[in-house]
């Protein structure tokens, strides 16, 4: 049964998969779950060591690491696996799909060791979510049904159900389907690019100010110019409008503040 439902499972969610044979023999993910239900039949009867060491194994032979504590919901899919890490109090719900490179960590309970022994120091995840590549998902959160995590994303903070949480730090940017306004920031993990990009946004913005200040004083002197020249020596052309007479490069884009692409970025990660 636990066989036939894993098999399928990953038949159908995995266009790569052909066959149930190519399954048993190349899946990694099903190997890792299959080592996790021994180690953790082990670890809930006492057996801790013979635990650690199936699950140890497990790794060796998959790549994968799976604490034998670890509640594995059904038809679980882990896709490739290589570098996944799966904490020793994570609760994975059924259907979820884990690819490559994704830790459920510990996050800072990791460093008070072996004071927070015993404690839930990681993430439950709901039934039917995604954790795309090398996403990080650390401390004990939660993540609500049918929510996507997007690769190489870090999320700290509780995230409500059928969300689409991006970035560093993650932040949720659809949820039920609809764009999420921008948050307040995160003001306990600094988002030292976002920073950066909004200190570099600020002072574009000011040069762009200084170049419409002197383009306007530009055109007025010019325009004065073009009258002097009337009264001195009219037969003499001076075209104001011609950007080789008034300095301006009119080629320049001084785009419009709410198009900007830095201004969407800046809107997304809510600073
Ligand atoms: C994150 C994810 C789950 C969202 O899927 P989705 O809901 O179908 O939506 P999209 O892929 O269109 O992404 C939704 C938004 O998130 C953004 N996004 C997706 N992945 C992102 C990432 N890693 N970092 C930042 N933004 C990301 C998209 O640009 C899009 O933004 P937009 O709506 O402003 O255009 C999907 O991109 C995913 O599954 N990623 C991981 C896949 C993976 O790891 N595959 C490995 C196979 S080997």
């Amino acid at each position: 049964m636990y066989l036939k439902e894993s098999l399928d499972n990953i038949l159908a969610k995995d266009p790569a998969a052909r066959s149930r044979l190519e399954v048993i023999l190349c899946y990694p993910g099903f190997h890792a779950l299959f080592f996790h239900k021994i180690a953790n039949a082990l670890w809930k009867a006492g057996f801790r060591t013979p635990g650690r060491l199936m699950s140890h194994i497990g790794r060796v032979f998959t790549g994968i690491e799976i604490h034998p504590g670890a509640t594995i919901g059904r038809r679980v899919f882990i896709d490739h696996g290589m570098g996944v890490v799966i904490g020793e109090t994570a609760e994975v719900g059924d259907d979820c799909v884990i690819y490559q490179g994704v830790t459920l960590g510990a996050g800072a309970a990791a460093r008070q060791g072996a004071m927070s022994r015993d404690t839930k120091r990681h993430p439950t995840l709901g039934k039917g979510v995604i954790v795309g590549s090398g996403a990080e998902i650390q401390g004990a959160i939660t993540v609500g049904d049918n929510v996507r995590v997007a690769s190489r994303s870090i999320v700290l903070k509780d995230v409500p159900d059928n969300s689409v949480v991006v970035g560093v730090p993650g932040r949720v940017i659809y949820r039920n389907g609809e764009r999420v306004a921008p948050e307040k920031p995160q003001e306990d993990v600094p988002d030292i690019e976002a920073q950066a990009i909004k200190s570099l946004h600020s002072k574009l913005s000011e040069l762009e100010c200084t170049v419409r200040d002197l383009k306007g004083k530009l055109k007025q002197q010019t325009k004065e110019l073009e009258q002097f020249k009337d009264k001195v020596c009219p037969e003499l052309t001076l075209d104001i409008n011609d950007p080789a007479n008034s300095g301006i490069n009119s080629s320049v884009d001084l785009k419009s503040v709410d198009q900007d692409p830095v201004d969407v970025f800046l809107q997304g990660a809510g600073i």
